[in-house]
């Protein structure tokens, strides 16, 4: 399975959801980040960095690889395109914010645009009401994006999948240890109880992707 993680717009979440699949899945994780945030937490035989005028190698089918794309699809951007290109799905994650919501938009299209699937996760959702049992598909950050997504319809031909990933701190450990929310709810029985929401819409995220393999 090869899978694409991109958006133009920064702090969208590329990097902490490209982590939890690198180490849930065990899938190699390719880069075109300008700097390296992985070595040292990952076996180098599963990191591939290129610079972003610099394609991606062809990845033989027999391995899992998930791209964590910074950049645009721009004319120079041949990382970007090369990666997306042999990615069976792209996942764009879109946050509630006017620019990420462009640039996730901008994303879709350019992926429809080369044929390629895209699933959208709407990230860092925020609840108003801190009410037990929320449903996060309810709240105003994953319907604004839903509402986004859907303008796309049928300019696409079809719905993407939207799906929720509430906000969590949880994502700053994510990024500085380089480990997925399920290695930080493993080490206790109260971190698997905070983290159980989270855990649950990677599990969602995870059944969707297969689906493209
Ligand atoms: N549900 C969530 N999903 C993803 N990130 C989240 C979530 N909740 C909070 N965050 C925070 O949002 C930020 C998103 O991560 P990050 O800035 O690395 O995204 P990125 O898209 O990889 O950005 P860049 O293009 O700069 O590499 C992090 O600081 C993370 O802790
Ligand atoms: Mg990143």
């Amino acid at each position: 399975m090869k899978i694409s993680i991109y958006s133009p717009k920064g702090g969208c979440g590329k990097t902490p959801l490209a982590i939890n699949f690198a180490v849930d899945k065990g899938y190699a994780l390719a880069t075109n980040e300008s700097f390296d945030a992985f070595s040292g937490f990952f076996d180098d035989d599963l990191l591939l960095f290129v610079a972003a005028d610099e394609e991606f190698p062809e990845i033989p089918s027999d391995i899992d690889v998930v791209f964590d794309l910074a950049g645009t699809m721009s004319k120079n951007d041949y990382s970007t395109l090369s990666a997306i290109q042999q990615s069976d799905v792209v996942i764009v994650p879109i946050w509630n914010n006017r620019l990420s919501i462009l640039g996730g938009l901008r994303a879709i299209q350019s992926v429809h645009a080369i044929g390629r699937p895209v699933i959208v996760v709407a990230t860092k959702l925020t609840a108003k009401t801190k009410k037990k049992g929320q449903n996060w598909i309810e709240s105003e950050d994953y319907q604004c994006v839903c509402n986004a997504v859907s303008s796309l319809k049928d300019e696409l031909g079809y719905m993407p999948a939207v799906l929720p990933l509430k906000y969590s701190e949880v994502f700053e450990t994510v990024l500085g240890e380089c480990v997925s929310v399920d290695v930080v709810a493993s080490k206790s029985g109260l971190a698997k109880y905070t983290h159980r929401e989270l855990l649950g819409q990677f599990k969602d995220l995870y059944q969707e992707v297969e689906k493209y393999g």
